[in-house]
């Protein structure tokens, strides 16, 4: 099986990249943010804070998360109940780097992530993919994007939606980055033998070119 990770910022546009590198492939696309996500939106359903590990930790047990491909798309399940939709929203956002950090949440989705990949052809990302899930994936990349650009994908995004100030954009982003950089556990960083890729300046079109054609690369080596 080969797996292609793909670790990087929020904003770098991964899970859209990465998606359609999928689709040109005929790889599964996992997107693994969808499962802290789906941890989340437990939580928040139970009344547990997110920020109380203990809390958190305790309800573990109860959560039944998992991952099935329709029509090639992957949709993220909470027992039979498809949370797909109802997992993107701030509050959930918030709540998913705040349950994120805590050990025993990233052990308990270890295993399905690893599965995936065991059984698939699989383009992976999310933070600590080429890292600590799928520390031998054949190809690893970095993708990201200067801050400011970051940013400025995430403040149109807000604009199509309503009114939107680009500096607290700016401020979240930073802070973001920070949180997942700085975390005790799986931190966001770039492992040693991932290929960096860096979208500041290229269009969408550009930047899945430059993927596919690294892939391509490393895969002949
Ligand atoms: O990529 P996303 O915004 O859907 O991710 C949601 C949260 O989960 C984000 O705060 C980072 C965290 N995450 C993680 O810690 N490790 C991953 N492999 C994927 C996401």
């Amino acid at each position: 099986m080969i797996s292609i990770a793909i670790d990087g910022p929020a904003g770098a546009g991964k899970s859209t990249i990465a998606r359609r590198v999928a689709q040109r492939l005929g790889y599964l696309y996992v997107d693994t943010g969808a499962l802290y996500r789906a941890i989340a939106l437990h939580m928040l359903r139970e009344g547990t804070n997110p920020a109380v590990p203990e809390e958190v930790i305790s309800r573990l047990d109860s959560v039944q998360v998992s991952l099935q491909y329709v029509e090639g798309e992957q949709q993220v399940l909470l027992d039979t109940e498809n949370v797909s939709n109802s997992i993107r929203t701030p509050e959930v956002a918030a709540a998913s780097s705040k349950v994120s950090a805590i050990p025993q949440v990233r052990e308990f989705l270890l295993s399905l992530q690893r599965n995936l990949a065991k059984q698939n052809d699989v383009v992976m990302d999310g933070r600590d993919i080429g890292t600590v899930v799928l520390p031998n994936a054949q190809v690893k990349i970095f993708l990201t994007a200067s801050l400011e650009e970051r940013a400025r994908r995430r403040w149109k995004e807000l604009l199509e939606k309503g009114d939107a100030d680009f500096n607290t954009v700016l401020a979240d982003v930073k802070q973001r980055d920070e949180q997942d950089t700085t975390r005790a556990i799986a931190p966001l960083v770039q492992a040693p033998d991932a290929i960096l890729v860096d979208t500041t300046g290229i269009t969408l079109e550009q930047s899945i070119d430059r993927m596919l054609a690294v892939i391509h690369e490393r895969l002949s080596q």
